[in-house]
């Protein structure tokens, strides 16, 4: 059975005292909940993690970076390394999200250089692919993520489930409360699960969490992740809250549980 993940990306939001309150309380939460096959995680700004983690003691909640360096060290001013993030042992870290793609002027090429430093420590990516809406409305949602999958992975070796997260995030989904909807999600889900499986093997692609995000919240993440090649989220705004990140981790026990 595939793991279920619930991420919570902050983005550039929360304090310190703001982090602190959020890790305990959902801490707390998840202290009486059946979390088998799922996984919580958040993702703090850069100089939360070393507080988040103290916070978590030993809680089940993971936690992520948001970015990493593709260089290993040096003189790369406000650059954090992959080597630095195993150190304060990070299990996850985003990496192609499509604000930096797009701010940031990241490529695939890039991105891919990204999850191999990653790899290097045995870091789990977090790999955010997706269309535009003019990409969405020309009809070429499929060569798009095609296209990103073959270059961020390019002659990258994948061996199980801890070396790949992939989140699919339609870029017009993000932060404008329109969310793609099960059906449209669950086709394009179903489409990186088929290049898994050519690209790598039958049983790889089915042990790869494809996780969604774009505008999810407590209201619709239901119908998303009860859809079969909806693995769980990758959630901005709706993860800033604690009662609503534990609603959403209720949501997948009960669908994991059928
Ligand atoms: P929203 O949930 O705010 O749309 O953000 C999604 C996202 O970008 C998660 O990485």
């Amino acid at each position: 059975m595939r793991e279920f993940i619930i991420a919570g990306n902050w983005k550039m939001n929360k304090d310190l005292s703001e982090v602190r309150s959020f890790i305990s309380e959902v801490a707390d939460g998840l202290k009486t909940k059946d979390m088998k096959g799922i996984t919580a995680i958040v993702a703090p700004a850069f100089p939360f993690l070393g507080v988040s983690y103290e916070g978590l003691s030993d809680s089940p909640l993971k936690l992520s970076a948001q970015d990493v360096s593709m260089h290993e060290k040096g003189a790369f001013t406000g650059e954090v390394s992959a080597l630095m993030l195993e150190s304060i042992s990070m299990p996850y870290c985003i990496i192609g999200h499509s604000e930096r793609r797009s701010y940031h002027a990241e490529d695939d090429a890039l991105i891919r250089e990204k999850l191999l430093a990653l790899a290097s420590v045995g870091i789990t990516p977090i790999l955010c692919i997706g269309e535009s809406l003019e990409e969405r409305d020309s009809g070429d949602t499929e060569d798009v993520i095609i296209s990103q999958l073959e270059g961020c992975l390019k002659d990258v070796n994948i061996y199980s489930d801890k070396d790949l997260v992939i989140a699919y995030e339609p870029v017009w989904a993000i932060g404008t409360g329109r969310t793609a909807s099960g059906e449209q999600a669950q086709e394009v889900h179903a489409l990186i699960r088929r290049w898994l499986e050519e690209r790598y093997s039958a049983e790889l692609s089915k042990k790869i969490s494809i996780i969604y995000g774009g505008s999810m919240k407590p209201e619709n993440i239901e119908g998303l992740i009860s859809k079969p090649d909806i693995d769980g989220g990758l959630i901005g705004g709706a993860s800033l809250e604690a009662a609503s990140f534990l609603k959403m981790i209720d949501s997948a026990i009960k669908i994991r549980n059928g």
